[in-house]
């Protein structure tokens, strides 16, 4: 086992140094292994992963490619299992395909790409006496949703003239989900999953709200639109309101629709994440990943029910189609002329301030209101960037992950970089968002009125300004930074049972590679970051579950570098020179059995 260390409880573990080897690497004392990869075979009847020959039936029965969200779920009753569920946010076909040819992709190569997007749910078993996690193929609560597969609009927005189609005049089943992205699990035991960069499947927008979500005039870069025409705005112009969203999944139904609720409104969800009220109603974070977009918040109106019969779940998948959703307002106290855009500190020492949730509409049993000037509830719902451009919410530097601390019920938003700020007639620095071209990005910590979650007002400061922390424009909650890793680029976020914050990494600007790091929000160590592990040449962590003996990892898209191809790979991880490079889960453990970092 590892020698002890220092450290806040749950982080006492030596930290990984920066590098760009191709590999997972974890700190001495750990171990890990490869729990499930691209293309292996989860589902009764789907072959074994052989690249050279892949269909898309054969990918519709096999895990999906590049994992991001993760969810471990209890599996009661069946020992030393749980059940792991994963995000497939988008496909690489330049590494996916030997043959690709991205100006003329096959009708297979794009149903593949089709079928590896989506949702996993899979088994996992923990081997005897060691900490090695593995899928438990053909499980009966195993399961594949794809971008074909049936999904029901809820809420505010099912069936409204906005979301109706040829193929679904009733406007409320849609075929698939794409490009999700984090997300959360509720207290009712289901998974949320943010609908994020939809916008890049669909050709030939043209109208302000396509431009305001970043939706092309031409065609699209995949082509899906020469197979199958609803991904033509020119043919289906309101099929892209059918994305968007977050996607609720029962994963312990096998023939449950999953869900879209269009009460959390419609952006580039980057995750959800729920906290309850006193009273048991779920209140939900969100934030949209676009360099000067906005974080949201949901707050229903109707109460969780605890057991779990048919009925009690029927009404727990209801919770977010009733309530209010709010876009989040920041004001700085220190003096403009403080924040001059380098990261300086401000004389009061602190970037922070107070904020406002500002209501945008409200879905009821009986109907929506909207609370926005010139701009129908259904309009909001749909169109919600819009709506929190009129109401003067706060533009940020990308929100990526955020997420409530489930020991302090304080809430962090990662904002991963900004190369825009302050740069030509983009917004200036502000101080939530200080410093101009913000190439590392930084994580605002957010403190609701009383510790409610349902108040309307809160105060902020930003707890991480990230980087080299010999660089002075950064800051690490104040702790001392020759005693810190280097971070850059967060993006999603985790906690464990100590509440100490876990952040994962994508697009490190540093010069090594992306990786996973824990840190003290709490205490004496409040702002120790302490770096956990590393990931391969290319990829990006996500994912992250930190369990009190386990850690477990997304390793998303490897290999992906400028000029990298299935025959001129940048990564051969994870099985080695001469094979396909491979997004995979991956488990950490310590090799002597005890809890992480205690
Ligand atoms: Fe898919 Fe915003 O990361
Ligand atoms: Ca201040
Ligand atoms: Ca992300
Ligand atoms: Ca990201």
């Amino acid at each position: 086992g590892p020698r002890p260390q220092k450290g806040a409880r749950g982080l006492r573990f030596t930290p990984v140094p920066p590098n760009t080897r191709d590999a997972v690497t974890v700190p001495d004392g750990y171990r890990q292994n490869v729990v499930i990869r691209w293309g292996e075979p989860i589902l009764r009847g789907a072959p074994a992963f052989d690249p050279e020959r892949q269909s898309a039936k054969a990918q519709a029965g096999q895990f999906g490619y590049n994992c991001d969200f993760l969810a471990l779920l209890p599996l009661k009753g069946e020992r030393n299992r749980q059940l792991l569920v994963a995000n497939h946010e988008y496909t690489d076909e330049i590494l996916m395909f030997r043959d690709y040819d991205p100006e003329n992709p096959t009708r297979e190569q794009v149903e593949i790409a089709w079928a590896a997007h989506g949702l996993a749910v899979v088994a996992v078993e923990e081997e005897h006496r060691s900490g090695r996690l593995t899928a438990v193929g053909r499980h009966h609560l195993n399961r594949r949703l794809t971008a074909t597969s049936e999904f029901r609009l809820t809420g505010p927005v099912a069936g409204s003239d906005l979301v109706k189609t040829s193929a679904d005049p009733t406007g409320t089943r849609v075929l698939g989900t794409l490009n999700n992205c984090s997300g959360g699990t509720t207290p009712w035991g289901t998974t949320l999953h943010g609908e994020e960069n939809f916008n890049q499947y669909f050709a030939n927008g043209g109208r302000a709200t396509d431009k305001r979500y970043g939706i092309g005039t031409g065609a699209t870069e995949r082509k899906w639109e020469r197979f199958d025409k609803r991904f033509d705005l020119a043919q289906e112009p309101n099929e892209v309101h059918r994305f968007g969203w977050v996607v609720e999944l029962d994963p312990y139904d096998p023939d449950s629709t999953p869900r879209k609720h269009t009460a959390l409104g419609r952006f580039k969800h980057e995750a959800a994440t729920v906290r309850l009220t006193h009273d048991g109603r779920p209140v939900v974070y969100s934030g949209d990943d676009e360099r000067f977009d906005y974080f949201y918040k949901f707050v229903s109106s109707k109460r969780m029910r605890h057991g779990s019969g048919r009925a009690v779940r029927e009404h727990n998948l209801s919770l977010l189609d009733e309530g209010t959703l709010y876009v989040a307002k920041l004001t700085g106290d220190s003096p403009a002329g403080d924040i001059d855009g380098t990261g300086k500190l401000p004389n009061d020492g602190e970037f922070d301030g107070s904020g406002e949730w500002i209501p945008l509409a409200t879905a009821t049993a009986h109907g929506a209101v909207s609370h926005v000037e010139g701009m129908t509830a259904e309009e909001v719902f749909v169109f919600t960037r819009l709506a929190g451009d009129k109401a003067g919410a706060t533009k940020m530097d990308r929100p990526e992950d955020i997420e409530p601390n489930p020991v302090t019920g304080k809430v962090y938003v990662a904002l991963t970089n900004n190369s825009n700020r302050g740069v030509g007639s983009h917004p200036k620095a502000d101080e939530a968002n200080p410093r101009h071209a913000n190439k590392h990005g930084h994580v605002l910590e957010l403190t609701e009125r009383f510790n409610r979650p349902e108040s309307t007002r809160f105060a902020w400061s930003l707890f991480l300004v990230a980087g080299d922390p010999q660089d002075p424009a950064t800051y690490f909650a104040g702790f001392p930074k020759d005693a810190v890793s280097p971070i850059s680029c967060p993006d999603n976020v985790a906690f464990d049972t100590h509440g100490n914050l876990w952040i994962s990494t994508d697009g490190s600007a540093l010069g090594s590679h992306d990786g996973l790091f824990g840190v003290a929000t709490r205490g004496e160590r409040r702002g120790e970051l302490k770096q956990f592990l590393t990931v391969p040449t290319g990829a990006e962590t996500c994912g992250p579950v930190v369990q009190d003996r386990r850690v477990l990892v997304a390793v998303q898209h490897p290999g992906e570098v400028d000029g990298a191809t299935v025959a001129r790979p940048a990564s051969t991880w994870p099985d080695g020179p001469g094979s396909y490079v491979r997004p995979a889960v991956v488990a950490v453990w310590r090799a002597d059995g005890r809890d992480i970092g205690v």
